[in-house]
């Protein structure tokens, strides 16, 4: 599963860096770094809507504050169908 989060700098401004830290460490107390691969990447051109965020092609609206919902709802969920 491939996870892209938009560190542009709008998305920066809101947060992208603490998204990006909480999905490494939800992702790793989990033990699925060989399951879910994080990344960064440029302006993904959806800043009205950012932190952007990406899974596996699906496009997401993060905040620091939902992080953590959308680790268990769509990466868990996913995960779980696809086990
Ligand atoms: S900076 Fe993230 S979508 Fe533009």
């Amino acid at each position: 599963m491939k996870v892209t989060v938009c560190i542009g700098s709008s998305c920066h401004l809101k947060g992208s860096r603490q998204v990006v830290e909480q999905l490494k460490e939800l992702i790793a107390s989990k033990q699925l770094q060989d399951q879910v691969d994080l990344s960064g990447t440029f302006c993904m051109g959806n800043c009205e809507h950012g932190v952007s965020a990406s899974l596996d092609g699906e496009n997401h609206s993060l905040t620091p504050d939902n992080t953590r919902d959308f680790f268990e709802r769509q990466i868990l969920a996913k995960l779980a169908v696809n086990d």
